[in-house]
């Protein structure tokens, strides 16, 4: 049943941003590789349901899960039963039934999964669709090199249970040069896994780059981009960015890349504050004025995180507005002393543009560089996402 009464905030995903950053990432592939939408942690917190129907429209028709969970939410809102869905990760071995009935692509990095998912095949009289994850370096899951041949022969020898589509690894930490000699050995080895895999069976596809290695390495692309943090509109890392703008000469503050996701609530009730006076919990912000507050239904229930007490800051009329004392549980407390015409009902813009400005997902936090990623899977399920 469809609630009565809406929540307190609601996330707008805006598919003209999605349709720019698929047109941007699309014109920098090398000899037409394939792009798969990343869409694990709730589409990174912009919510699966909402998302991947957007992103079929936008023309994806292959999506990135981490685990058997996700690929069955997928499944569930895809609109084309053509669309591809891929488990990068978790899947136990009573999933894998349901994974080869559905035509789900997976991972496969260890024998015993490689040899259930062929038993399971033979017996269901469909074939497994698997990618062979091989280890290059990262050393969290995958093949070892001295596996390698038998793992092809097997693969060869049950060709009629296994369908391969592709072998694979993560170039992890393509976001910063210092981990250039890093990546340049996992490509190496990467190769060397292809062309053992080459004398046993037909090439399938290969894949290893994400975001980073996809806009920093044109020439790794190879024959499939697992795109995430990028198709959402953002940078793997600061460095990436710079990178890109110095390499194609692009203005400074200037972004080809466009956010999707806008998160906003809306002004709840208005008060003015005698200076003087305590604003919220305990004595963590003193009004040193006559002061006009907005408070904003909004806390750390919903992810506004309680670092943001006294610091951060949202877009009201336009203008950026700062928290004034505790974030609590389902309220934070605005200075909206300069703005003249607000009134209760206002829009609260929590993290997007409003008027000339923006909230970044970074200014939720310290600076690291993976705190949009952070951030954004945080975003609870339950705030309702709407596509504009
Ligand atoms: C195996 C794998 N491929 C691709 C991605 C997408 O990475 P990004 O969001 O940096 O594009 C991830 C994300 O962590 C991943 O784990």
């Amino acid at each position: 049943m469809k609630p009565r009464f809406l929540q307190p905030s609601h996330i707008e995903l805006d598919k003209a941003a999605l349709v720019n950053n698929i047109r941007f990432l699309k014109e920098r592939a090398e000899n037409g590789v394939r792009l798969s939408s990343v869409i694990k942690g709730n589409a990174y917190g912009h919510g699966i349901s909402a998302f991947l129907p957007m992103a079929e429209e936008a023309g994806f028709d292959h999506f990135s899960v981490f685990s058997a969970n996700e690929a069955e939410a997928a499944i569930r809102f895809r609109n084309n039963p053509d669309t591809r869905v891929m488990i990068m990760g978790m899947i136990r071995n009573e999933e894998l039934e349901w994974a080869i009935e559905q035509g789900v692509e997976f991972y496969i990095f260890e024998e015993e999964r490689l040899k259930s998912a062929a038993a399971i095949a033979k017996k269901a009289g469909k074939k497994a669709s698997v990618h062979l994850q091989i280890e290059t370096g990262m050393n969290r899951t995958g093949f070892d090199e001295k596996n390698w041949e038998a793992l092809f022969s097997f693969v060869y020898q049950n060709r009629e249970y296994i369908n391969l589509c592709g072998i694979c690894t993560h170039f992890a930490g393509a976001e910063s040069v210092a981990n250039f000699y890093r990546i340049q050995n996992q490509e190496k080895k990467l190769r060397k896994a292809v062309a053992v895999a080459e004398k046993f069976i037909e090439l399938p596809a290969v894949h290893a780059a994400s975001s980073a290695a996809y806009l920093s390495y044109p020439e790794k692309h190879f024959d499939m981009a697992r795109i995430g943090i990028a198709q959402y509109g953002f940078w793997p890392s600061r460095e990436t960015y710079m990178y890109h703008m110095k390499s194609e000469k692009l203005e400074q503050g200037s972004d080809p890349l466009k956010r999707v996701l806008t998160w906003k609530s809306e002004i709840m009730s208005l008060k003015e504050v005698e200076g003087g006076e305590f604003i919220g919990y305990g004595n963590v912000y003193l009004a040193g004025r006559n002061m006009k507050i907005a408070t904003v239904p909004i806390g750390y229930t919903h992810g506004f995180g309680r670092n943001l007490t006294n610091s951060g800051y949202v877009l009201i009329n336009g203008e950026r507005c700062g928290v004034v004392g505790l974030v609590n549980m389902n309220m934070i407390t605005i200075n909206v002393s300069n703005l003249e015409h607000v009134k209760k009902g206002d829009e609260v813009v929590l993290i997007g543009r409003q008027g000339g400005d923006e909230i970044t997902v970074a200014s939720f936090g310290e600076m690291t560089n993976n705190l949009n990623y952070e951030v954004l899977t945080r975003l609870p399920s339950t705030i309702p996402r709407i596509v504009c």
